[in-house]
């Protein structure tokens, strides 16, 4: 029996934590789920939006399930989001993005992983005013923080024999905070002879992405740009609903979809689940539980494949219930 932090957050955050733990449970796998809120759920209760609770209960139990929680625009409390990345010092942002049957999108055959840094870079959320007019944010770029997400892409790429390690930056124009990133990657590189490694300024990723994704094998990237080209390359697979991720960190790890909260789908019974299941794939493998991760995936293959009970945003009209039903009864056959 596994002892693990769940963090249902808001939004459609309770729906697809929700189905997650029901797929988990059809799969055998027995969790005892410590459940703690964060977000919007937890001011009302506790007065802050990440309670001292959440990170004690993640501290000990080294692994968490989560869903989006969502941070207020221009104003309001800081993001709950990066405080816990930040906190228990989880520094990697690992999103695999592969195409799955029976999603018809533009792009066929799409493999790529996202190794995205995770605890600095613009998101220290450090700003203040330079006179009446003007405000600036500080950027931080450390040696220690771009070592050690080059090390985690190329040790990643090595165990899981894949080809190539590119290094994304903009540092034809952010010569010393891209340019120390450079560095360390090209440091790390040296160490890996096996893995073809190159480089890519931001805005070419983005061309050559939608032109040609399948050049690409593994990027890594400071914070920011990681975190938008996560949202880029999930459009080619099919979107949001479906790709997963994992928050990795030397001591715990906290498993959550890229998808934030989606306010527009909340309490409608429509998200797709499917993100947040392969995010709990992922745990599952990282829990030991390997036969259980390899059923849940191969039963999120078969229904989409099936294709009868899809959600909305993969053009179906199944809702969030019936989708994850239809997940159960896979894995119950299987
Ligand atoms: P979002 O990811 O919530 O939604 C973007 C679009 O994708 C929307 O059209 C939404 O309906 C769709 N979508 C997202 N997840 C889906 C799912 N599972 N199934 C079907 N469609 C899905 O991004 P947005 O609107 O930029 O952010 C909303 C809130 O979420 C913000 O407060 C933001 O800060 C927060 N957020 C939280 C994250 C987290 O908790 N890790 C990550 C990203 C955003």
């Amino acid at each position: 029996m596994h002892t693990v932090t769940l963090i249902p957050g808001d939004g459609i955050g309770p729906e697809v934590t929700a189905a997650a733990c029901e797929v988990i449970v059809a799969a055998g796998v027995s969790i005892n789920w410590e459940t703690v809120a964060a977000g919007t759920a937890a001011i009302e209760e506790f007065g802050t939006p990440l309670p001292q609770q959440v990170l004690d209960s993640v501290t000990k139990n080294k692994v968490a399930l989560k869903g989006p929680v969502t941070t207020p625009v221009a104003g309001g409390f800081p993001s709950v989001n990066v405080s816990l990345r930040k906190k228990l010092d989880l520094y990697c942002n690992l999103r695999p993005v592969q195409s799955l049957p029976g999603v018809n999108t533009r792009y066929e055959n799409i493999d790529l992983v996202i190794i995205r840094e995770n605890t600095e870079g613009l998101y220290g959320g450090v700003e203040f005013p330079a006179g009446p007019d003007a405000v600036v944010a500080t950027r931080i770029i450390t040696r220690a923080a771009s070592h050690r997400i080059a090390e985690f892409a190329f040790a990643y790429a090595a165990k899981r024999g894949r080809k190539k390690v590119t290094a994304v930056h903009k540092a034809n124009i952010l010569k010393k905070t891209d340019g120390l990133f450079l560095a360390c990657c090209r440091d790390i590189a040296q160490a890996f002879p096996s893995i073809a490694y190159e480089e890519i300024i931001i805005d070419n990723l983005c061309l050559q992405l939608v032109q040609n994704p399948h050049q690409f094998d593994i990027l890594v990237l400071p914070n920011l740009y990681g975190d938008i080209v996560s949202d880029l390359c999930s459009g080619f697979v099919g979107g949001l609903g479906l790709v997963p991720g994992a928050n990795i960190g030397r001591e715990c790890s906290i498993f959550e979809a890229v998808h934030g909260s989606a306010p527009d789908l909340a309490g409608k019974n429509q998200a797709n689940p499917t993100a947040l299941i392969l995010s709990s794939v992922i745990m599952l493998e990282h829990l030991g539980e390997r036969e259980a991760a390899r059923r849940i995936r191969q039963a999120v293959e078969t229904v989409l494949k099936e294709g009868t009970r899809l959600t909305p945003d993969l053009g179906g009209c199944a809702t969030t219930t019936q989708y994850t039903a239809a997940l159960c009864k896979a894995l119950l056959k299987s």
